[in-house]
């Protein structure tokens, strides 16, 4: 099927200002998205700009607006979007080149919340021990992949860039909810500050948006409550 792709181009070494450029390609409807990307730039315009890297909903790597929704370009099949489709970086961040943002802030405010276990006792012979119930508080959030289509549909970062985002409060979640980590403190603290957990205006975009199906509102839904819990 022939499907035409409308695609957001920014170069800032050279264009004033963003502007759409329109393609056409010779796809299967059961190709991705990346997979028009990829004819486009290996067959027509080899100027095109992308990240991607595994293709298979991985790495993360591919988020962008597709017809208006933060998807990954490696997921979504083109029977699935139609034979017109327009592809915009994601929102919120600076445009690098093309589909190409600047991930440095995001992964700034992801390291921020310290997303590792914390726990000082001398390491066990064998591994910490956990029982299932307690390593089920927190399965959803440990399929993130970082991909940033949560944090760049959310309305509240849109308006206050400093807003730690929902994929930091996801990877905070991860390990709060941890039964091993002894520093849940200190990401209290870190994401009760006034940029932190309480911005979330529970607008669901985020939930929509991950490819991963992580229950994201939920996860920030959970985390108040348990700020909430351990201050009274
Ligand atoms: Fe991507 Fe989902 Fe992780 Fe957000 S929570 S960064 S949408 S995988
Ligand atoms: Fe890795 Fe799409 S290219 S997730």
């Amino acid at each position: 099927m022939q499907v035409t792709c409308k695609i957001r181009r920014y170069n800032p070494t050279v264009d004033e200002k963003p502007y759409f450029s329109v393609y056409r390609a010779e796809v299967e409807p059961t190709d991705r998205v990346l997979d028009v990307l990829n004819t486009i730039k290996w067959y027509e315009d080899g100027t095109l700009t992308y990240r991607r890297s595994c293709a298979h909903g991985v790495c993360g790597s591919d988020a962008m607006r597709i017809n208006g929704r933060n998807r990954l370009a490696c997921k979504v099949l083109v029977r699935d979007v139609g034979n017109r489709m327009t592809i915009e970086p994601m929102m919120g961040f600076k445009v690098l080149r093309d589909l190409v943002v600047d991930m440095e802030p995001f992964f700034e405010k992801y390291k921020a919340v310290k997303p590792y276990l914390i726990n000082d006792e001398p390491a066990p012979v064998t591994e910490r021990l956990q029982s299932p119930e307690d390593r089920a508080k927190y399965d959803d959030t440990t399929k993130c992949i970082l991909c940033a289509a949560c944090t760049t549909s959310c309305p509240p970062f849109w308006s206050n860039p400093d807003f730690v985002g929902p994929a930091a409060l996801v990877n905070a979640h991860r390990f709060i909810f941890d039964s091993r980590d002894q520093r849940g403190a200190d990401r209290a603290a870190i994401i009760s500050d006034r940029d932190g957990v309480w911005r979330c205006r529970t607008v669901f975009n985020c939930t929509d948006a991950c490819p991963r199906g992580i229950q994201v509102t939920n996860a920030m839904e959970e985390v108040k409550r348990k700020l909430l819990y351990d201050r009274a």
